[in-house]
């Protein structure tokens, strides 16, 4: 079996930061009290839980009390959508974008069949929307509006201040799923008038299996579990106080320096995405500008994202074709479908993710080995077509 050698699908996951790491160690070993009980043993977890939530407050501009932490960003996903519709106590309407995570489509597709309506907001080319279609799809029973911060394919950053914006005004309850964009980009729920956001953990070199959602003070959600008075019973069950701790460390970490990380990794993402336009046949799927400083997003005319994935693999360097999360089904990303791309360039579609510890040696090594098997692979994809 080879190795990975150059890992660029942080977009997919991202490795534990050694200092959250360590914080997170005692309390997979000594410190295994139950954060609900009453002794010593307790009120250290409890103590630790409460500082995790601290920083991840602070990291969101948001309250200590309006964080709810889940199991990731799919639960906070069902929890917030789902959670926000049963407690209206009637059907209502709501507005999603066309290019949101399947842990908000399939939730969307459910309440659906519930007899709730959802009206899906169409994308530019670049995969953005415009607030001014958001404007027109409002109804009277419009209650909800889902519109993530930032796309996991194309990492297109998404209007959410003129959104949330919209959404305030109307008096309607504004969700976003800003699970790619926490830690990555500047992040303030009152700046954008986010109702509900979700993160996870596992995207900003903190521990997989947890993450959050932030509910604005005030705001009802009806819980889709129960059982438990933990987290204000919206998330009842134990808490994982070791991932808890760890997310609580990566979250401060992450956002510590933002502006000085974000010039890297967009200046290295301009570089990668330079070399690879420069390359036959080679086009940038996402905005130019408005994009995740990590993401990079290119599809390969007349050849299968797949093929090069395997083919890079095999030199030690990871990417990820599409979402990681619908890879295995043959169906062409829905992102890349509504952005207006043919079936034949989205199968072409390939995501590097930049993260911690990548540098420019590796994309220049990444360019070099590419060449080649782009054009070994454009040729057989040639000679197939030439024998059909
Ligand atoms: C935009 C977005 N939302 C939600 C999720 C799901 O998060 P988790 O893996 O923590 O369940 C992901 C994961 O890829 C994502 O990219």
């Amino acid at each position: 079996m080879g190795e990975t050698r150059i890992y660029l699908d942080h977009a997919a996951t991202t490795f534990l930061r050694k200092e959250a790491f360590e914080e997170m160690l005692p309390f997979l070993k000594e410190q295994y009290g139950n954060p609900s009980s009453m002794y010593t043993l307790a009120r250290e977890a409890r103590q630790a839980v409460n500082t995790a939530r601290e920083r991840t407050a602070s990291a969101l501009g948001a309250e200590e009390e309006e964080i709810y932490f889940t199991s990731g960003g799919t639960e906070a996903n069902n929890i917030s959508i789902q959670g926000f519709m049963k407690s209206l106590g009637r059907k209502g309407h709501i507005i999603a974008s066309a290019v949101e995570h399947h842990a908000v489509m399939d939730v969307c597709e459910e309440l659906t069949r519930e007899g709730h309506r959802v009206t899906y907001l169409p994308v530019d080319k670049y995969g953005r929307v415009n607030p001014e279609d958001l404007k027109q799809s409002i109804a009277e029973d419009t209650a909800l509006i889902a519109v993530m911060t930032a796309n996991n394919e194309v990492g297109t950053i998404q209007p959410v201040k003129e959104i949330g914006a919209i959404a305030r005004e109307k008096g309607i309850v504004f969700h976003t799923d800003a699970v790619q964009a926490v830690g990555h980009i500047p992040m303030d729920v009152k700046e954008i008038n986010a109702d509900l956001l979700s993160f996870s953990a596992h995207k900003f070199n903190g521990p997989k299996g947890v993450g959050g959602l932030y509910v604005r003070r005030g705001l009802k959600i009806m819980p889709l579990f129960k059982g438990g008075a933990q987290e204000k019973k919206i998330r009842p069950g134990t808490e994982n106080v070791p991932g808890i701790v760890g997310m609580g460390k990566a979250i401060e970490l992450a956002t510590g320096d933002l502006p000085g990380k974000m010039d890297k990794f967009s200046e290295l993402r301009d570089f990668f995405i330079e070399g690879l336009l420069a390359m036959e046949g080679v086009i940038l799927n996402g905005h130019p500008t408005q994009r995740l400083p990590g993401n990079i997003n290119v599809s390969f005319t007349d050849i299968e994202g797949e093929s090069i994935l395997l083919s890079l693999d095999l030199e030690g360097i990871a990417a990820s074709s599409g979402s990681a999360c619908s890879s295995g089904t043959l169906d062409p990303s829905h992102v890349l479908m509504a952005m207006g791309l043919d079936h034949q360039t989205a199968h072409g579609s390939v995501r590097f993710s930049l993260g911690e510890g990548n540098n420019r040696e590796e994309i220049e090594y990444v360019l070099e080995k590419l060449k080649p098997i782009v054009a070994r692979l454009r040729e057989m994809s040639a000679v197939k077509n030439r024998s059909r």
